[in-house]
């Protein structure tokens, strides 16, 4: 079973990556390769409830490679880590099939919390070199999250995500339009509110402006009369 496994993540490789040669090329020379090979046999030690071995594979794994993969991580076949220095991949994190995650990427949690903290990738996921997927939710089939984009929130099937906070800009390959992709955030939610105070009260100083002119009009006119 793990030697199919690591038959796939060889054509994984030679299929999307076009500076892949030859099977053999890839199976000695793709850190991201022996990464997921060191992984596959990690997690069957964590399967097995043998943590500190599975932990201790996991970390010279990551010495030779620069990939952290938890041992406790599931990761689909035929997944592609290309160039892979530098990536993270959580305890409770859930890589589907055919996915590829390039160097820099870190599959996280935001706290300290116990129990299912990490996010989980569909099938046919890219998450592009540098970003950041942090916290437990499912990002769907097909999606493509940016090249340094932070995404912390969960994403429907076929969508494309960016920038930071990551928020959709395609889906179903259809640009979304412009205002759809704004997200306000809670700082900006602040301002709109301070504005619109603003508004009132400026509306009412004129309000009460316009009675005191009227006021002052009214005494001249007694005054001139008197
Ligand atoms: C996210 C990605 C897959 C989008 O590809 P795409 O579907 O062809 O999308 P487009 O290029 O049409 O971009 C759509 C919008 O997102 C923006 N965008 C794309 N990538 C972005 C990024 N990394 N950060 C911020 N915005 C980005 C584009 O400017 C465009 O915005 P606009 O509509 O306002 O002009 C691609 O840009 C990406 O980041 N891939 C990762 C590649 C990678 O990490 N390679 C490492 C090789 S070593």
């Amino acid at each position: 079973m793990i030697l199919k496994d690591i038959w796939m993540d060889v054509k994984a490789v030679q299929e999307r990556d076009p500076a892949a040669r030859n099977a053999l090329e890839v199976l000695l020379l793709y850190q991201g390769v022996h990464a997921l090979i060191w992984h596959r046999v990690a997690h069957w030690f964590y399967e097995h409830h043998m943590f500190f071995i599975a932990r201790l594979i996991s970390q010279v794994a990551r010495f030779f490679t620069l990939i952290e993969i938890h041992p406790g991580a599931q990761l689909g076949h035929g997944i592609l880590i290309d160039h892979g220095c530098g990536v993270v991949i959580g305890e409770t994190a859930v890589v589907g099939d055919n996915c590829t995650i390039y160097q820099g990427v870190t599959l996280g949690g935001v706290g300290t919390q116990k129990g299912k903290r990490h996010p989980t990738l569909g099938n046919n996921v890219t998450v592009g070199s540098g970003a950041k997927i942090l916290g437990s939710f499912e990002v769907g089939d097909n999606c493509s999250v940016a090249a340094n984009a932070v995404l912390l929130r969960p994403l429907e099937e076929n969508t494309t995500a960016v920038g930071i906070p990551a928020r959709p800009v395609k889906k179903d390959g259809v640009a979304l339009p412009k205002k759809q992709k704004m997200i306000i955030g809670e700082d900006d939610q602040r301002i709109l509110e301070q504005i619109d105070a603003l508004r009132k009260e400026l509306q009412e100083l004129r309000e009460e402006s316009a009675n005191l002119r009227k006021e002052l009009e009214a005494v001249r006119a007694g005054q001139e009369k008197a």
